[in-house]
């Protein structure tokens, strides 16, 4: 959406979304949220806890309704999780409350910044190659259903040189709103 008020970072697990995301809003003067921060915050349990509880259908029914309540901000920088794009009400949502950047990252960036990584259940698996490779090849037509604007994550290095690079091409193809006169 252009011009839209919100910044919204979609992407696969281990693009950069939220490091980028919050460095990013500190460049913009925006306030910076995570959706998985925010479930956890609502459910005070984490992310890992609630799959284990609830499953995974459990966790993407919350993820829809944190998102939801924060599509209906004007001004933050959203940095999504790797699923949020599956349900196509979010993906409306989404398109509709912001400009939404896709991070694309290739399986062996993604395994190499996760590879300490406990946090995620779907990764909790023998073969995680083989898993990114899975999941990209469903999810990345829905990436770029959804986005309006392509960034490779992998190339650049570190997440400032992206934030940079980011914050130039955002100066020219994201239209922000006026902000508003003060009273
Ligand atoms: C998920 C990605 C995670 C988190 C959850 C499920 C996914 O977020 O929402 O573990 O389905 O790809 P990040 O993309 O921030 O790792």
């Amino acid at each position: 959406m252009n011009p839209a008020a919100n910044l919204i970072l979609i992407g696969p697990m281990g693009s950069g979304k939220t490091s980028t995301g919050r460095r990013l809003a500190q460049v913009l003067q925006m306030p910076f949220v995570d959706l998985d921060q925010a479930i956890e915050q609502r459910t005070g349990a984490s992310i890992a806890l609630t799959f284990e509880i609830e499953g995974e259908d459990g966790f993407r029914r919350r993820e829809s309704e944190v998102l939801a309540e924060l599509a209906g901000s004007h001004g933050v920088v959203l940095s999504t999780g790797g699923g949020a794009v599956l349900s196509e009400a979010n993906r409306a949502l989404m398109r509709d409350s912001g400009f939404v950047v896709w991070l694309d990252a290739g399986v062996e960036a993604q395994l190499a910044r996760l590879r300490h990584d406990r946090k995620r259940p779907l990764l909790d698996v023998p073969d995680r190659r083989a898993k990114l490779v899975e999941l990209a090849a469903h999810r990345n037509p829905l990436y770029a259903a959804t986005a309006d604007l392509r960034v490779e994550s992998s190339g650049l290095g570190s997440s400032s040189a992206l934030t940079r690079h980011l914050a130039t091409l955002l100066e020219r193809a994201w239209q922000r709103p006026a902000v508003e006169a003060l009273p």
